[in-house]
């Protein structure tokens, strides 16, 4: 008796360590009784953050995109840069690539969330699960749909800047780019199909971009609308670095709204980024995937909710070294 019941004690703590493992399947039950207010802290936190700034939805919303595209959602974004000591080198993390640097935010409205977390159930929940479900409520602040959030990340204990100069799209990439750096190519990397791809592109129906990302559009680009760039124009000169920081919205209808009016504006040449002007001209490849969304927003709202979960879903390499990490911006010592 007494062996056997060691023997099924030895065998739930094997299954235990086995559940809790880096490479463990993912379900939304995952802190129930570790973390059951999770969801609430979260929420609370991130009311307070969008009730301050809206943009704050749209901004967590893309630092959840750029975790989850360099080594899959496990936090390495969230890595500060550190330093050289006169004993170690600089350490240049995700944080300095080419698409975050000046550029990603909301790191603060994760290290309010993660020490309220810390302070109700220390130790258990991962920065990466904080910033998806950060992301998915950002979302839903901003009026778009709700999903059901997987949960059981881990945090990386690295974060690389090449990897993630090598990951995210730029905004003046292409569909297709001769040397395989096309935005399609890019999201099949990822194992995201071209449809995908539109449909989680609709996540710029929300938030800004600044002027150095929008300025050749503006000033080379024929399919545009011509009203639309003149006054774009107006607080973009054509060379910077003059306007170089000048935010414009991206949906020039509903600004702070979650809904298909970004598809729309690609159909009147009113895309602001290269990348989103691509999706659509008349004939193009994916014209009849905008056109769709564009006359559906239930549609384009459900097929989101899909992609987001398969993107939420993306890992990091089986066996890579992870931990939770107690303060989001550093490995624990
Ligand atoms: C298709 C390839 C994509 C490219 C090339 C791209 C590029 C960009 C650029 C250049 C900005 C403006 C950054 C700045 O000016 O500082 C931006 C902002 C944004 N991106 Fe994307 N993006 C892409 C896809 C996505 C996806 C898949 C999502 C989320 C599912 C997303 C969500 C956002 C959001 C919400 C903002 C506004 C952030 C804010 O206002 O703080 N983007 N993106
Ligand atoms: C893209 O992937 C989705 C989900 O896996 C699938 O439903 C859809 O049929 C695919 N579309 C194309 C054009 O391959």
């Amino acid at each position: 008796m007494a062996a056997s019941f060691t023997s099924r004690c030895a065998m739930l703590a094997l299954l235990a360590l086995f559940l809790s493992g880096a490479d463990g399947q993912l379900s939304p039950t995952f802190y129930a009784s570790t973390c059951p207010n999770l969801a609430t802290i979260v929420r609370s936190a991130m009311n307070t953050a969008v009730a301050n700034e809206r943009r704050m939805g749209a901004s967590l919303l893309r630092l959840h995109f750029h975790d989850c595209f360099v080594e899959g959602c496990d936090g390495s974004v969230l890595l500060d840069n550190v330093p050289a000591t006169p004993t170690t080198p600089a350490f240049f993390g995700e944080k300095n690539a080419f698409g975050n640097i000046n550029s990603v935010r909301g790191f603060e409205v994760i290290d309010t969330i993660k020490s309220n977390v810390e302070q109700a159930c220390p130790g258990v929940v991962s920065c990466a699960d904080i910033l998806t479900l950060a992301a998915r409520d950002g979302t839903v602040l901003l009026g778009g749909p709700t999903w059901e959030v997987n949960l059981g990340r881990r945090d990386s204990m690295t974060a690389s800047m090449d990897l993630a100069n090598r990951d995210l799209p730029p905004p003046f990439a292409n569909l297709v780019n001769p040397d395989g750096s096309g935005l399609i190519a890019r999201f099949a990397n990822k194992g995201l199909n071209a449809t995908m791809m539109t449909v989680l592109s609709g996540a710029h129906s929300i938030g800004f971009a600044q002027c150095k990302n929008y300025r050749d559009r503006l000033y080379n680009e024929p399919n545009i609308d011509f009203q639309f760039a003149q006054q774009l124009q107006a607080n973009c000169p054509a060379t910077g670095p003059a306007g170089d920081t000048f935010l414009a919205p991206f949906d020039v209808q509903t600004a702070n709204a979650f809904d298909n009016k970004y598809y729309d504006n690609l159909v009147s040449r009113r895309g602001l980024i290269h990348s989103d002007q691509v999706l659509y001209s008349p004939g193009g490849t994916l014209a009849s995937v905008v056109n769709q969304y564009r006359s559906n927003n239930a549609l384009f709202l459900s097929d989101f909710v899909v992609a987001m979960k398969k993107m939420g879903d993306l890992s990091p390499t089986a066996g890579s070294a992870s931990q939770i990490r107690t303060n989001c911006r550093f490995v624990n010592p």
